[in-house]
């Protein structure tokens, strides 16, 4: 559906979201607006928008709506996305365990680490 940004930024607000956000990854308002580069997705669940992704330059930013997890959302649409996209990578913190397991259950491979985060790619 439409980039909802209302929505994304709320879903930004979340506290277990916003620990693990990245300028270069969650946008101000501002920056929404004059983002036109990225392939940005709102993920339905059930009726309901319960998530986002956004991918820029090959890189996946997933963030789910802390009412929605744990329901395999996020893994349904990181597929999806795969299915379409020639090559994928994701940067994740490595404290963020539920991340990591994410995408390793998505596919993604370890590519490289740096002193805060582990690189994934998707072929
Ligand atoms: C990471 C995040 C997107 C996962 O969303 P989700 O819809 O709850 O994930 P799913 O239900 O699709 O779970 C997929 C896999 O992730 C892992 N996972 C998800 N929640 C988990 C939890 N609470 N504990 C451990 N592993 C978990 C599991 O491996 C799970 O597969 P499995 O249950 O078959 O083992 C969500 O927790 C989130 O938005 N976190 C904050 C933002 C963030 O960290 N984004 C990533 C930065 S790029």
């Amino acid at each position: 559906m439409v980039w909802d940004i209302p929505f994304v930024l709320r879903l930004m607000k979340q506290k277990s979201v916003k620990q693990w956000s990245r300028s270069r990854q969650f946008l101000d308002l501002k920056q929404h607006i004059e983002d036109i580069v990225s392939k940005k997705f709102i993920i339905m669940h059930k009726g309901r928008k319960a998530g986002m992704i956004r991918l820029y330059q090959g890189e996946v930013s997933i963030a789910v709506s802390e009412d929605s997890r744990q329901r395999g959302v996020a893994i349904s649409a990181l597929k999806q996305l795969c299915s379409k996209e020639q090559s994928l990578w994701a940067s994740v913190n490595k404290e963020n365990r539920v991340s990591q397991r994410l995408f390793m259950r998505a596919g993604f491979l370890f590519d490289y680490d740096t002193a805060e985060d582990i690189i994934y790619k998707w072929k």
